[in-house]
């Protein structure tokens, strides 16, 4: 075991992951390094409730931290994130937990983290919410990843009937402009060329009472504006947020990539409603509409619930229709399962759990469907590919060595490009599509990198 090692398992979303990345970067800056689970003396685990057995994966992952350090009272374990701000000091049971710090608690983590190896009897517990979204301390800083995520917002004041977010991150806290820009600029300076603005309801940004004046579109002018900036996306919008504006910027703003992923959740007005969603199939459509005109070629996915309490085989056509009238080109789809303290799981119409899989099942073969219509209708085009890594492909030519990235819809696609031109991480490729696989694009290069 190194003195200052440390190892960090994360479950969950986007937020989650990036402030995984956050509180690896702070612990490098305070002479920490990262090892391997078996030899860390700090491990954290940050977790995710947003779906099934949360509780039981918390577990499981204890269990495997306890294993690889033959239990040893010396490794300092701390728990973080949407389940320990739900579990709370539930979690100090488990002898090696030390530290559970919840979703505005992650930011005191590093500090905890370093009292606690200075005072081996005490176990600290972060679970209030703060008042205000709180600045975080700066981490190492190093080379970026050609993408950067930079959070724009704390938590969710929507309260969804499904949804436990608000209760685990709280009401919704907009950060200061000045600060987000900050970061984008910052990652920009360190090679990033593609930033993701992340929230949990984006469009509402600045509509709360930590707003500073500007409003969201405004900030995506302003972020679009920075200098060395190739791409900006965001997650997540909300359909009853997204207003003309936000619309409008996708044909105005070159640098805003034409991908927007736009949670349905369900087809059905009357599901729709129960889900407290606040907007009906309708107004979806019109909406996707909408970001068609302002840019044709936008690609849409989304996310999607089945065997909502309540929900009819007749709902779930209508989710099937609806799918397939916008056309996803991807979406992300669960079974509704219960959340603790959440107003669905109160509903006493709850379908079995056969039905609901055989409703994803059938939903989820309209999606690869779809799914594949988007991408052989991309062969023969070409596109900019921004080289995340090496692929594993094999490039199917001497000389050549296979790459993957993203193109500007986010779709996955490979690359080949020659040996000689070394790592390529980070430069934007011309590509040509020549090809569809299941889930991404094959293509050859068609212009000099830049
Ligand atoms: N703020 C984002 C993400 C919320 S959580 C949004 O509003 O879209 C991510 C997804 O998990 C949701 O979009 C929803 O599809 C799914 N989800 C949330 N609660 C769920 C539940 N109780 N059962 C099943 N899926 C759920
Ligand atoms: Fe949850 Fe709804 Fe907020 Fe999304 S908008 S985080 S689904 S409450
Ligand atoms: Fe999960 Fe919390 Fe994100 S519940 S989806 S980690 S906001």
């Amino acid at each position: 075991m190194r003195e200052r090692s440390y190892h960090i398992i994360t479950f969950g979303c986007q937020m989650n992951v990036h402030d995984s990345r956050w509180l690896g970067s702070v612990l490098q800056r305070r002479g920490f390094a990262e090892s391997p689970l078996e030899d860390a003396r700090v491990v954290v685990v940050n977790t995710c409730s947003v779906r099934e057995k949360p509780e039981q994966k918390v577990m499981s992952a204890l269990g495997r931290i306890r294993q690889a350090t033959g239990g040893n009272p010396d490794v300092l374990v701390a728990v973080t994130g949407c389940v320990a701000q739900q579990l709370g000091e539930e979690l100090f049971r488990q002898p090696q937990v030390r530290l559970v710090a919840g979703s505005d608690g992650m930011a005191s983590a590093p500090q905890a983290i370093e009292r606690l190896l200075e005072e081996p009897d005490l176990k600290l517990s972060l679970l209030d919410f703060t008042s205000r979204y709180e600045e975080r301390e700066e981490g190492a800083r190093g080379p970026s990843g050609p993408v950067a995520y930079v959070n724009i917002m704390q938590g969710c004041d929507n309260f969804c009937a499904y949804c436990i977010v608000p209760y685990t991150r709280g009401r919704q806290k907009s950060r200061r402009t000045a600060a987000v820009l900050e970061d984008c600029r910052r990652a920009l300076e360190d090679g990033a060329r593609e930033i993701c603005l992340l929230g949990q309801n984006v469009n509402a940004f600045g509509r709360d009472k930590y707003g500073d004046g500007v409003s969201f579109a405004d900030l995506l002018r302003q972020a679009a504006a920075l200098p060395g900036l190739l791409r900006l996306r965001y997650v997540t919008p909300h359909p009853k947020d997204m207003g003309p504006e936000d619309v409008a910027l996708f044909g105005e703003l070159p640098a805003l990539c034409p991908r927007l992923h736009l949670p349905l959740q369900a087809g059905s007005d009357a599901v729709l409603a129960r889900m407290g969603r606040k907007y009906d199939a309708a107004r979806f459509v019109e909406l996707t509409d909408a970001l068609r005109a302002a840019r044709p070629d936008i690609a849409l996915s989304t996310d999607l619930i089945v065997g909502f309490p309540g929900e009819t085989e007749e709902d779930f056509q209508q989710t099937l229709a609806l799918v397939r009238r916008c056309g996803f080109m991807s979406s992300f789809s669960f079974c509704y399962s219960d959340r603790p303290g959440t107003r669905a799981s109160r509903f006493l119409d709850k379908i079995a759990p056969d039905v609901q899989q055989d409703r994803l099942l059938r939903l989820q073969a309209l999606q690869e469907e779809l799914g594949q219509d988007w991408l052989d209708a991309r062969v023969g085009g070409e596109t900019d590919v921004l080289i995340e890594g090496e692929s594993r492909r094999d490039a199917g030519a001497d000389g050549l060595k296979s790459w993957q990235g993203r193109d500007p819809y986010g779709a996955l696609v490979h690359v080949g490009l020659p040996h000689a031109a070394g790592d390529m991480t980070g430069r934007m490729v011309r590509t040509r599509l020549v090809e569809a696989k299941k889930h991404s694009l094959l293509g050859q290069q068609a212009g000099e990198p830049w």
